[in-house]
């Protein structure tokens, strides 16, 4: 039995421990920061210097209210600067809006940073993946860039025939008759099934069958779950929500069922000397495939899947979803675009044919720039490190990053700084792509070696979608007039969803 003075004498030997581990930090901290040439950076206000309940409080509050991208604006503009820190939960996190930080961060100073820390060391992501492409660093992931290489090469998903016959079931689910339909479901369904035909060459067919679009419904579930556990950092342990783990249980399964099917037929290959074939008698060619040749776990091989599955997951759909909604509200530029539709011909649509329709293009840029379906590039500083720029009074001196902050570069914001773009910089105004060349300040696939592998892919499939409805439909009507208000589930998408008619 422990005596009250025993109790006391181990809380106070506990908090003179803190406080001078505390300070020790701070000393260790600053004489790094002076010796990188850093001045100090400007800090977010909060009252409790342990834990930073003032700023946890705000954030989550904006996210309840689904402000978080107001949030976002709002913070940076009452900092006065494009840099600032703030602690979240006892970590501290490092914010940036300056395109040349997110460079460094990406290049020149990549080794000083991490996923790995952040996603898998301290379990974040590890209910539902292990280390991938998307979770890992250094060796590991370079071998694992490797293996998912060759799906996200250009002879794969330049090939438009892929895409048609799915795109044909989503035009048809629009209605002829100008009334409303609200595309994002749609869209997300229409990924649902390109998605599992690429990876595993069997789609699921939800657009058809809208009652198995439940894994697109478990994912949402999954990566709303992500990004909590992914911002719990060292309070991870409060995140018990069983529903989340039986999300993750559902998915696993759902995967393993193509999984097992894999191996399956790779044994019979190996067993009776001819080639793994689909129903069509087409030879197997998917992504799963390529992967299972390679690793022979079986989980291991999820894992590799899942890295690849979840930053798939409601980016593209959402980013179609996001373009159609703009263009509902500008018909000048769903006009211009129309005509480079209709000036194309019949000839048949090939990927060249559709890099060549410049406003179109600018379009799909104008798309990303607003509207980023990942709004921050986040890495944890594994070195002691200085970032070139954004600190100081003038905001020009570097930044320093000491090793185990959080680092957050923030393309949201850098793509609508009216210092960076100009003063119409929250305008949806295609035409400035005419002229814009704009390196790191338009960065929505991020940069570098771990650039989204599936960028060329994402703008393809994007710009088919507007095509073949665009050569279906004159125009397209808002029906919905509230303001575009985002909900986070991993990134941003619309609350309200995407409600508009097509007017043929
Ligand atoms: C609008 C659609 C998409 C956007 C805006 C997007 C954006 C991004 C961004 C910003 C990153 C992080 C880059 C970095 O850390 O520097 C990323 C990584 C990644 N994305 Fe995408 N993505 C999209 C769709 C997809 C799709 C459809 C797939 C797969 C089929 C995919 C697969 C990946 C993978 C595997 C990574 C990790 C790469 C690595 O760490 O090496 N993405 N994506």
């Amino acid at each position: 039995m422990y005596t009250t003075s025993t109790i006391l004498a181990f809380l106070g030997t506990s908090i003179i421990y803190y406080v001078f581990r505390q300070y020790a930090e701070y000393l260790r901290y600053e004489r790094a920061r002076k010796s990188l040439g850093c001045p100090p950076l400007s800090q977010y206000p909060s009252w409790d210097p342990i834990f930073g309940i003032g700023y946890v409080k705000a954030m989550l509050k904006a996210l309840k209210e689904d402000r978080f991208l107001q949030f976002q604006s709002e913070t940076y503009a009452a900092r006065g600067a494009k840099v600032w820190t703030a602690n979240f939960l006892g970590n501290r996190m490092v914010y940036s809006s300056e395109p040349q930080n997110m460079k460094a961060m990406s290049t020149s100073h990549k080794d000083a940073f991490a996923v790995e820390p952040i996603r898998i060391a301290n379990g974040a992501i590890t209910p539902f993946t292990g280390p991938g492409v998307s979770s890992s660093d250094g060796a590991k992931w370079q071998a694992s860039r490797d293996l998912v290489k060759p799906y996200f090469e250009r002879g794969g998903f330049s090939n438009l025939d892929r895409l048609s016959g799915h795109m044909d079931r989503l035009i048809d689910k629009i209605p002829r008759d100008s009334s409303a339909v609200d595309m994002q479901p749609l869209f997300q369904r229409w990924f649902l099934d390109t998605s599992t035909d690429f990876l595993f060459g069997d789609s699921i067919n939800s657009l058809e069958h809208p009652e198995r679009d439940w894994p697109q419904r478990y994912m949402m579930k999954v990566q709303a779950g992500l990004r909590v556990r992914l911002q719990l950092s060292s309070f991870l342990f409060l995140h018990r929500d069983k529903k989340w783990f039986a999300a993750c249980k559902r998915i696993h399964e759902f995967l393993d069922g193509y999984i097992n099917k894999a191996y399956q037929d790779l044994e019979d290959e190996k067993n009776s000397g001819k080639a793994a074939v689909y129903a069509s008698g087409k030879p197997r060619d998917d992504f799963l495939w390529t992967i299972v040749k390679r690793i022979s776990d079986k989980l291991e091989c999820r894992n590799e899947l899942t890295a690849v599955w979840i930053p798939s997951n409601e980016t593209t759909s959402i980013f179609m979803s996001n373009t159609i909604y703009a263009l509902a509200r500008y018909p000048e530029i769903v006009a211009k675009i129309r005509k480079e539709v209709l000036d194309y011909g019949d000839k048949p649509l090939t990927f060249e044919g559709l890099r060549s329709m410049e406003y179109l293009r600018w379009t799909i840029n104008e798309s990303h720039r607003l509207y980023p379906v990942s709004l921050q590039t986040v890495r944890a500083c594994v070195k002691d490190t200085a970032l070139p720029t954004g600190g100081g009074k003038d905001g020009k001196s570097p930044i320093f990053c000491a090793k185990g902050d959080i680092v957050h570069c923030n393309r949201y914001l850098m793509h609508r700084d009216p210092d960076l773009w100009g003063p119409d910089a929250e305008e949806f105004r295609p035409e400035r792509w005419k002229t814009a060349r704009p390196m790191w300040k338009f960065v929505p696939f991020g940069g570098g070696p771990r650039i989204c592998p599936a960028h060329v892919m994402v703008d393809t499939e994007c710009s088919y979608a507007i095509f073949r409805i665009l050569r279906e439909f004159k125009t397209i009507e808002a029906r919905d007039d509230r303001p575009y208000t985002a909900t986070m589930r991993v990134g941003p998408s619309s609350k309200y969803g995407c409600k508009v008619a097509f007017i043929s």
